[in-house]
């Protein structure tokens, strides 16, 4: 089929078109209006092949005519594709729209976990007693998880800690922090003395989960230097502690110890709360609950980090915080804290 060139019938057709592209209702329908007005069969195209039947001078004002148009309907087509894009995209963004409030009155998504509203609580009652919080790294070095606090290579006291070590620089060098007490170091490096401070964070040892050890726990270290201070000043701070936290009927109880970098040293230990002292499954029987180590900062400390321990003294504590929470929620088993039983998760 051949249709003659006309230059009349072409502009209407072309005002018919690009009204016909702004009509199209959605993306698909802009694709067939397209094809039906530029496509093979269009008008347009007809009217292109034609232009062999005119002289040369109307076929070049002609074939100038016909590629306006065709250059008119595609940017037609190309600005209602926009307009629709962005239609489609804001519809889809209401329609996949996910309501990422936390907290709404009555509707409350999700909550802290037990161990991390715990640590929020003991921060705030240390902060209470005059203590500032300070942090330090998960990954440390030998230096400040051991040596630094009087643990040699190859002091026996290391068997006390079943060490992570992470593939990173010399063998053995870089570790996973055992305990809190790490920051005790970095602290004392760093701050202009007297030190009030307590240390939370999370500690990894190579302990295979039961009822009261999870190989990822978290502790709680303190760390007090001053010009005289005392065992008795140590003392006080744990019951006090232990009171502001547990209540007057837990007691709170000090045996000694060994710990490398206190001296003297001392274990801290608190009525069993499963079965309030008379002996169970959680505390082997003993009824009460190791919850930490404590001491005076033994004298080498100081002197690894050249302060004076003729000026300066100073005691040292840290507490497992996960223990705390059993203790104090009278859990049977630790591991609920890490099994993400919503049942569980859901209830506290
Ligand atoms: N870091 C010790 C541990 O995890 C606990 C400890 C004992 C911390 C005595 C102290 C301390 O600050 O003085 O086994």
């Amino acid at each position: 089929m051949s249709v003659a060139y006309d230059r009349g019938e072409l502009d209407s057709y072309a005002e018919d078109a690009v009204r016909r592209i702004a009509d199209a209702p959605d993306l698909a329908a802009v694709d067939r209006v397209g094809t039906e007005v530029l496509g093979k069969r269009s008008l347009l195209a007809l009217a292109h092949r034609s232009l062999g039947t005119l002289d040369p001078e109307d076929r070049k004002s002609a074939g100038k005519h016909l590629n306006d148009i065709r250059a008119q309907l595609e940017a037609a087509l190309e600005s209602r594709r926009a307009v629709l894009g962005e239609a489609d995209q804001r519809r889809r963004l209401v329609a996949e729209r996910l309501d990422l409030t936390e907290v709404l009155p009555g509707r409350r998504r999700g909550h802290l976990h037990l161990v991390s509203r715990t640590q929020a609580e003991l921060e705030d009652t240390f902060v209470g007693m005059g203590f500032e919080v300070a942090e330090g790294p998960e990954a440390e070095s030998d230096w400040y998880n051991f040596e630094a606090l009087n643990i040699p290579p190859d002091h026996p006291a290391r068997g006390m800690w079943d060490t992570f070590y992470l593939e990173l620089g010399d063998p053995g060098a870089v570790l996973l922090r055992t305990h809190t007490s790490p920051v005790q170091v970095r602290l004392l490096e760093s701050r202009q003395l007297p030190i009030y401070a307590v240390m939370p964070g999370k500690c990894y040892r190579r302990d295979t989960a039961d009822a009261r050890h999870l190989p990822v726990f978290h502790q709680i270290e303190g760390l007090v230097v001053d010009r005289g201070t005392s065992f008795a000043d140590l003392a006080g701070t744990i019951e006090t502690f232990t009171n502001a936290y547990f209540g007057s009927a837990i007691h709170a109880r000090l045996r000694p110890a060994y710990f490398p970098f206190t001296e003297p040293s001392a274990e801290f230990e608190i009525t069993c709360t499963i079965c309030r002292g008379s002996g169970c499954h959680t505390c082997s029987g003993s009824g009460w609950i190791e919850l930490g180590g404590c001491g005076m900062v033994d004298p080498a400390v100081f002197d690894a980090l050249h302060i004076d321990p003729e000026e300066w003294t100073g005691f040292a504590f840290g507490f497992g915080i996960d223990r705390l929470v059993q203790m104090r929620y009278g859990l049977a088993d630790l591991r609920v804290l890490t099994e993400n039983d919503i049942r569980f998760l859901t209830q506290v």
